[in-house]
């Protein structure tokens, strides 16, 4: 399955009862294989999870830890950028020139690197002192 058809039909599932703001994510590891997330809002708002975030724990959870593309697809009148956090969340498994690719339900399409969505992120460089 493409990861646009993955990431349209995990969309679906979306639980957003409070923003009406479904969004699907869909990325393939380095062997190959799919995993899928959508976001999930609460009553409690901060509690809630994005679309990215849930692939990747579904990633995890499966053993794998290296995403090799992922793709983040909502009805919006311009791709959807993941919010700072995913950005984060996805530089923990991605290299710097992995693909991220931002869709709307329209078909607009933009593709960036991982270094291009987090200049300067945290990363294990920052730690080899301790
Ligand atoms: N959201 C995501 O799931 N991923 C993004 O990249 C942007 C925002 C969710 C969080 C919340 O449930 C809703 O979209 C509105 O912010």
């Amino acid at each position: 399955m493409s990861l646009l058809e993955a990431a349209k039909a995990v969309r679906e599932n979306a639980h957003a009862p409070y923003s009406n703001f479904k969004v699907g994510a869909a990325l393939r590891t380095s062997a190959g294989v799919v995993h899928v997330g959508c976001n999930v809002e609460n009553i409690a708002y901060p509690e809630g999870t994005c679309a990215e975030a849930g692939a990747i724990a579904a990633m995890c959870a499966s053993g794998e830890r290296e995403i090799a593309e992922a793709l983040v697809i909502a009805d919006a009148p311009l791709p959807v950028t993941p919010c700072g956090g995913c950005r984060q969340k996805l530089a923990e498994f991605s290299g710097p020139d992995v693909k991220i690719t931002m869709m709307t339900m329209g078909g607009e399409s933009l593709t960036m690197t991982m270094a291009e969505l987090l200049p300067g992120a945290f990363g294990a460089a920052h730690m080899e002192n301790t």
